[in-house]
């Protein structure tokens, strides 16, 4: 005979379930695991969607996990401040930051400011990222996508689409608006990547975290000085001249500032679009019908760039912390109170998108919040948007059919993730004239 289950063990059940969940979607490799990562976002957002996290070792904070509730939080600026607790991160970490740097962030940046250094930093280079500044570059990324794929065109084995295609074809796109030379892109994408994936085993520098994230900045801020000297010694028409001698409240950057707006530019520039071409390409390898539409309707290429954003959403949260006591979803919340959003799992809701864990190159409309919202709104949409188009309408032009052919691989970070390694190997299309031999 079953006997049925007292109500408080039921709460017992749910409130272990409830922790299982955040600890994957808190951890390194609870984002490496894309079912695992949807199943426990699926479950907050059910059962617990502004659920308050206590963790030995992590100051409390807020998990956030509804479309509204992060849209609501995103959009408040007044009342939710993006720093000085912008990423998760240990009390040790943070401890180790305080002192050796003698600020709580390593860097700070556009991402860590508020008001009134936000809006007067942000306005600095602004006006480079809108559509009119970007024609031009707009124009060359169709050959470069070209001069992408003509790169492994001879590569007759498998190689690796992450690699080998989505991080150089995105690093030289942020490295020519700043003006540093292409002999350079290698060696800063890797400290780049090392900055923002400090947890994963494959991104590291050195054996902890903390050390990986010191040495990359170290390394980028040697790098950037001297090209800040550079530059002021010699303007150039390029971005690096223009942040050089920038002047946001009518005086020079202070030097912190400064290194961290380059920092910022090269983390933020390419490892995300990366991310994004690589998942987005995995996600139509994985759902042959969707690309075998795409090829047939190539006119749907915007709306499946928008589908792989959603899918993908390579930044997986950002904090804010409440100025006042206010609300969220009718809940309340303490000044001082720090809340994690988590964009995955925004992206995923189902009260916003109809069969959420469909990946549908048609799906409109499409209010996705990859790129977040309100006055931290990302200001390379566009130029990601550009590049991912350039890339994929130069790849499916030219290849008949794409295959994967071996493992693919994730980041661990529950602050940037998704496909790191995709082997694939192309069948290109015959061009005419060598049909016609
Ligand atoms: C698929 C590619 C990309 C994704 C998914 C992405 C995502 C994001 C997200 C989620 C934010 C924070 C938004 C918020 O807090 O509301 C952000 C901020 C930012 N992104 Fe992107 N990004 C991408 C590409 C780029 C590119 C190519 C650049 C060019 C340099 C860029 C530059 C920035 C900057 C400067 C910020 C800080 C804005 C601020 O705090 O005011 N991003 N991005």
């Amino acid at each position: 005979m079953s006997v049925a289950p007292s109500s408080s063990s039921q709460t017992d059940r749910r409130s272990v379930a409830i922790d299982r969940a955040v600890d994957v979607v808190i951890s390194s490799r609870g984002h490496a695991s894309p079912t695992r990562l949807e199943s426990a976002c699926a479950l907050l957002r059910q059962q617990a969607p502004l659920h308050w996290v206590e963790r030995p070792g992590v100051r409390p904070f807020r998990a956030v996990t509804r479309y509204a509730d992060i849209l609501s939080i995103e959009t408040r600026g007044g009342e939710f401040a993006a720093g000085p607790r912008t990423y998760l991160a240990s009390e040790t970490s943070e401890a180790v930051l305080q002192r050796v740097t003698g600020k709580p962030q390593l860097v700070r940046s556009l991402t860590e400011m508020d008001p009134p250094d936000h809006g007067a930093y942000r306005a600095l280079i602004q006006g480079a990222f809108a559509p009119p500044a970007l024609r031009e570059t707009e124009l060359w990324l169709a050959h470069w996508a070209a001069e992408m794929i003509d790169r492994v065109a001879s590569r007759v084995r498998s190689f690796d689409f992450a690699v080998d295609v989505a991080l150089p074809f995105t690093f030289r796109v942020i490295g020519r608006m700043l003006g540093t030379p292409e002999a350079d892109d290698a060696r800063l994408a890797r400290l780049a990547q090392a900055f923002v994936g400090a947890e994963d085993p494959q991104r590291r520098l050195a054996e902890s975290p903390g050390d990986t994230m010191r040495m990359a900045m170290l390394a980028l801020r040697d790098y950037f000085e001297a090209v800040v000297a550079d530059r002021r010694a010699k303007p150039r028409d390029d971005l690096a001249s223009l942040i050089a001698h920038a002047e946001p409240h009518g005086a020079a950057m202070p030097h912190y500032e400064l290194i961290s707006y380059f920092i910022l530019l090269v983390t933020a520039g390419h490892d995300t679009t990366a991310l994004a071409l690589a998942g987005g390409l995995e996600a139509l390898l994985a759902a042959p019908d969707q690309m075998a539409r795409l090829r047939a309707e190539p006119e749907l290429l915007d709306s499946a760039i928008e589908e792989m954003l959603r899918w993908t959403t390579p930044v997986r949260h950002f904090m804010r912390t409440a100025v006042c006591d206010t609300e969220v979803a009718g809940q309340p919340i303490r000044e001082g109170e720090a809340l994690a959003l988590f964009f995955h799992s925004a992206n995923r809701d189902e009260a916003v998108f109809a069969e959420a864990n469909a990946f549908r190159i048609d799906r409109s409309p499409n209010p996705h919040i990859a790129f977040g919202r309100g006055p931290h709104i990302c200001m390379g949409l566009q130029l990601a948007r550009m590049q991912m188009r350039a890339l994929f309408a130069a790849l499916l032009q030219r290849t008949d059919r794409i295959e994967l052919t071996g493992r693919v691989r994730r980041v661990q970070s529950p602050f940037m993730s998704g496909v790191s390694r995709l082997p694939v190997r192309l069948n290109f299309r015959a061009l005419r004239s060598e049909a016609a031999e």
